[in-house]
C-alpha cells in the first residue's frame, strides 16, 4: 500500500508575510487531512521559515531545486547538504521549468537526483511531455527516455528511493488537467517502465500527478490505480485549496 503525498511547488512566488500566513494556514487545517503525507517546496531564501513554523507538525518541506556540486565557487546555487541543513526532507529534480528555461538536460537530472540521495534528500522526480511531443505520439518516448536516464545513472533501487511526478508540460499552470484516464495510462506506463528494472521498486515507488491539480479533479485523479498523489503548483498557494487537495486522498 503506497501513502499518497501531497505536495506544494511554490514556484517563485510569496513575500515573508505571505509565506508565514500561508503555512499558519495550513498547519491549522492539518488535522483532517488523514491520509496523504504532506510537504511543501518553496523558494529557497523561505526554506528556513517553513523549518520554523513546520517542525513538530506532520508536514515536511523541501527545496525546488539543488546543485549536482556539494560545494564550492558556483555562485548561486545551493548544495543538497544545505538543504539537508535545513531539515528538509524533499527536492524536486527535473522540473519541466528547470528543463526548458535552464536547460537542463536528462544527464542533468539523473546527476541531481544522486547528488540530492548523497545529501539524504528524497528526490520529487519530475517527467512529462510538451504539447507537441502528445500530438506527435511520442509521450511514451519521452516519459520512457526521461525514467530511463535516472534508472541508467543511479539505478533502479535508488529511483526507489525517490518520488516521481508526472507532469504534462501542457497542464502545468494553464488550467487544463489531464483528463483522470490520460494520467493513469502514463502512470500505468511508468510503472511498467520500472517494472522492467525491478518489480519490487515498481511496486513501492509513488507517482504523483502535476498539473492543474485543484480540489475540485483532486478526488478523481488519485483514485486511479496508479496516481499516488499531487505535485500542486498555483493551488499549493492558498492554504484552502492546498488542505482540500490533501483531504481528497482521504
Ligand atoms: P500548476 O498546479 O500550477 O499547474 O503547476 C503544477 C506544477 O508544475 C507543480 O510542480
Amino acid at each position: 500500500m503506497r501513502q499518497p503525498l501531497v505536495a506544494g511547488n511554490w514556484k517563485m512566488n510569496g513575500s515573508r508575510a505571505s509565506v508565514a500566513e500561508l503555512l499558519d494556514g495550513i498547519k491549522a487545517g492539518l488535522d483532517e487531512v488523514k491520509v496523504a503525507e504532506v510537504a511543501v517546496c518553496p523558494p529557497f531564501v523561505f526554506v528556513p521559515e517553513a523549518q520554523a513554523r513546520l517542525q513538530g507538525t506532520a508536514v515536511a518541506w523541501g527545496g525546488q531545486d539543488l546543485s549536482v556540486h556539494e560545494s564550492g565557487a558556483y555562485t548561486g546555487e545551493i548544495a543538497g547538504s544545505m538543504l539537508a541543513d535545513y531539515g528538509c526532507r524533499y527536492v524536486i529534480v527535473g522540473h519541466s521549468e528547470r528543463r526548458s528555461y535552464h536547460h537542463e538536460t536528462d544527464a542533468l537530472v539523473a546527476e541531481k537526483f544522486a547528488a540530492a540521495r548523497k545529501a539524504g534528500l528524497v528526490p520529487i522526480f519530475c517527467v512529462g511531455e510538451t504539447l507537441e511531443e502528445r500530438e506527435s505520439n511520442v509521450t511514451e518516448a519521452v516519459v520512457g527516455r526521461q525514467v530511463d536516464a535516472v534508472i541508467a545513472h543511479c539505478g533502479v533501487e535508488m529511483l526507489g528511493e525517490g518520488v516521481i511526478a508526472y507532469e504534462p508540460v501542457w497542464a502545468i499552470g494553464t488550467g487544463k488537467t489531464a483528463t483522470p484516464e490520460q494520467a493513469q495510462e502514463v502512470h500505468a506506463f511508468i510503472r511498467r517502465r520500472v517494472e522492467e528494472a525491478s518489480p519490487a521498486v515498481a511496486a513501492k515507488v509513488r507517482i504523483l500527478y502535476g498539473g492543474s491539480m485543484k480540489p475540485e479533479n483532486a478526488a478523481e485523479l488519485m483514485s486511479k490505480e496508479d496516481i499516488d498523489g499531487g505535485l500542486i503548483g498555483g493551488a499549493s498557494l492558498k492554504a484552502a485549496d492546498f488542505l482540500a487537495i490533501c483531504k481528497a486522498a482521504n
